[in-house]
């Protein structure tokens, strides 16, 4: 089974979608075969990676029933759409509702070794979906007063989805993101998170910079639309492969592009 982490926050504009992206494209160049999950209705992952937008299946359709995942796969990558607000609310009527996403993905291609899964920001049924599906938490906070607050509320739901349904989910980390190292409220939120989760904050804190939004808007990695900023996610890339078991090769190709 692919090694799967689910990208979280409670709180919009965090990063997830942007880290989900680089993350996987640091992967896939470590030879990492990855597959991308776009669990958000707002399609903004499927964009990223510019997917045509009325590309057919979607994760609605693997939700509801009406694909499976392997269908849903367009260049790597499970998009979404609109249609997975309806798929969630009639997600919700069913028994097993937590479990879909879980058994959606077991049927995934043998050949991907990572999946990472794009939530919502909102840490209602899709989250849970992904968190009881996933074997790996990655909460992106933004460097703000109220980080704290908000991935102390992730924390909620990490522990919740793993005291009923996956005792097996380990929080892989939490990532400060937008951050100015020059202020002073960035550097309080670092200090502030370390404070209540130690090193479970990664030491690569991502820097905030237009050219991100310019990057998205093209649909070009950062690693190559800035690859001075990539560097950021090469780091946390690194970082986050030493967590991981298996996947030191990764680790060391990894080490050649950085
Ligand atoms: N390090 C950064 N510096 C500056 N802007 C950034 C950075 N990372 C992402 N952004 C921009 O901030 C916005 C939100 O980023 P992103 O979509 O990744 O967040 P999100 O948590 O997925 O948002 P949502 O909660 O809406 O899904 C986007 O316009 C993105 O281009
Ligand atoms: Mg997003």
């Amino acid at each position: 089974m692919a090694l799967t982490i689910a990208v979280l926050s409670q709180k919009g504009g965090t990063g997830k979608t942007t880290t989900v992206r680089t993350l996987t494209d640091a992967l896939r160049r470590a030879q990492v075969r990855t597959l991308a999950i776009d669990l958000d209705p707002q399609g903004n992952l499927s964009d990223y990676f510019d997917v045509a937008p009325d590309a057919q299946p979607t994760i609605a359709d693997v939700l509801s029933g009406r694909a499976t995942l392997a269908e849903a796969i367009h260049a790597d990558v499970v998009p979404a759409n609109l249609s997975l607000a309806e798929a969630e609310l009639m997600l919700g009527g069913k028994m097993g509702r937590e479990l879909t996403l879980r058994r959606a993905l077991a049927g995934a291609p043998a050949e991907y070794e990572a999946i990472l899964i794009d939530c919502p920001p909102s840490l209602g049924l899709l989250t849970v979906n992904a968190l009881v599906a996933a074997d790996h938490a990655l909460v992106t906070a933004e460097a703000q007063y109220f980080a704290l607050q908000g991935v102390e509320q992730a924390m909620e739901v990490i522990e919740l989805a793993r005291e009923s349904l996956n005792p097996e989910l380990s929080l892989l980390g939490i990532v400060l993101n937008l951050a100015d190292m020059r202020t002073v409220h960035s550097r309080e939120a670092l200090a502030s998170l370390r404070e209540s989760f130690g090193d479970k904050v990664a030491g690569s804190v991502v820097r905030a910079s237009i050219a991100y939004a310019e990057s998205a808007e093209r649909a070009v990695s950062i690693l190559d639309h800035r690859p001075d900023l990539g560097a950021d996610y090469l780091a946390l890339a690194d970082e986050l492969l030493g967590r991981l078991p298996g996947l030191e090769d990764a680790r060391g190709r990894l080490a050649e592009l950085r």
